[in-house]
C-alpha cells in the first residue's frame, strides 16, 4: 500500500530528517559518538573514506550506463541523498559523462545541502533535486520512456520501515527492473554483517539479505539478480554496495 507523506506523519513514522542532519557527527555511528569516540579528524577522514569506496565502484558503471543505448537522455536518480557523504565523488563524474542525476530527499537540510553542493561544482545543467517523498517520486512512472537507467540508493532503505521497505523494492523488482538494461545501487549494512553486539544504530535496521530482498521472490519480480560490488568498513559498521538488475 501507498503511504502519502501527511498519513506517515499521522502514523508517527516520520523520522525528523532535518533535525538529525544538523547534529553535530549527523550521520556518524551513534553508539561511538555516545562514547565520545567520534571526533572531527576521525569524522572527516571515515566520510572521506565512504565516499572514495563508492566512487571507486562507481566509476565503472557510470561509464557503462553512459554508454548504453538509451533512446532520449540517461538518467541516475538518487534516493535519499543525505550529505552526500556517499555520492560526492561520483557525480561530477557522472555529469561529466552525460548523465543527468535527479535527487530526491524528504529533507529541507538534505536538499539545501545538494543546492550548494550543486552551485559549488557548477553542475546546475547536469542535476536537479526536488523535495519529497521518494514513494512519491513519478521518477518511479518513467517506465515508458525508459530515461532512468538506475537508481543508487545510499543508507536509505535502511531507514524505512519494513513494510515501506518491501513495497519498494517490490516496485523495484516488478516495475522498474522490467526494461532492459537497467539497474538499482543500494549501499547497505547487512543484519549478517553487522550483529547488535557489535553495533548499535540510530534509527537504522540493518537488514539481512532475507529481508531486504524478500520482495524479489515474489510476484512479477521473477529473475531479478542481486550482485556484491564491494564491502567497506565506516568506523565499525560494515557496508555493501549491492547492483540489483534484470537476469
Ligand atoms: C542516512 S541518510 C543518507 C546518507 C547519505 N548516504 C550520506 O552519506 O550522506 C538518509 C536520507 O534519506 C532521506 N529519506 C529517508 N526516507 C526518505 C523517503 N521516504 N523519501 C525521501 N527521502 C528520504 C533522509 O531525509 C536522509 O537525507
Amino acid at each position: 500500500m501507498k503511504m502519502t507523506m501527511g498519513a506517515r506523519a499521522q502514523m508517527g513514522l516520520e523520522y525528523d530528517w532535518d533535525r538529525a542532519l544538523g547534529a553535530p557527527f549527523a550521520l556518524a555511528p551513534a553508539d561511538l559518538v555516545q562514547e565520545g569516540l567520534v571526533d572531527d579528524p576521525s569524522y572527516n577522514e571515515e566520510n572521506k573514506k565512504l565516499g572514495e569506496f563508492c566512487a571507486a565502484v562507481m566509476q565503472e558503471e557510470l561509464a557503462a550506463l553512459a554508454a548504453s543505448r538509451a533512446p532520449r537522455g540517461k538518467r541516475i536518480g538518487i534516493m535519499g541523498a543525505g550529505l552526500m557523504r556517499d555520492t560526492r565523488f561520483w557525480i561530477p563524474r557522472a555529469v561529466s559523462l552525460g548523465l543527468q542525476v535527479k535527487i530526491r530527499d524528504i529533507s529541507r537540510v538534505a536538499c539545501k545541502n545538494a543546492r550548494q553542493f550543486i552551485a559549488e561544482n557548477n553542475l546546475g545543467k547536469g542535476v536537479t533535486v526536488s523535495r519529497g517523498d521518494v514513494e512519491d517520486w513519478r521518477v518511479w512512472e518513467d517506465v515508458e520512456d525508459a530515461r532512468t537507467l538506475a537508481f543508487y540508493a545510499g543508507q536509505f532503505f535502511q531507514n524505512q520501515t519494513k513494510n515501506i521497505m518491501w513495497d519498494m523494492m517490490y516496485r523495484v523488482g516488478s516495475q522498474f527492473l522490467k526494461i532492459p538494461h537497467r539497474c538499482v545501487y543500494i549501499l547497505h549494512p547487512r543484519g549478517e554483517d553487522n550483529p547488535p553486539e557489535k553495533v548499535r544504530w540510530r534509527n537504522t535496521v540493518p537488514y539481512t539479505d532475507a529481508e531486504l530482498f524478500d520482495a524479489f521472490g515474489h510476484g512479477f519480480c521473477e529473475g531479478v539478480q542481486v550482485l556484491p560490488l564491494g564491502k567497506h568498513l565506516y568506523f565499525h559498521q560494515t557496508y555493501t554496495l549491492f547492483k540489483v538488475r534484470a537476469a
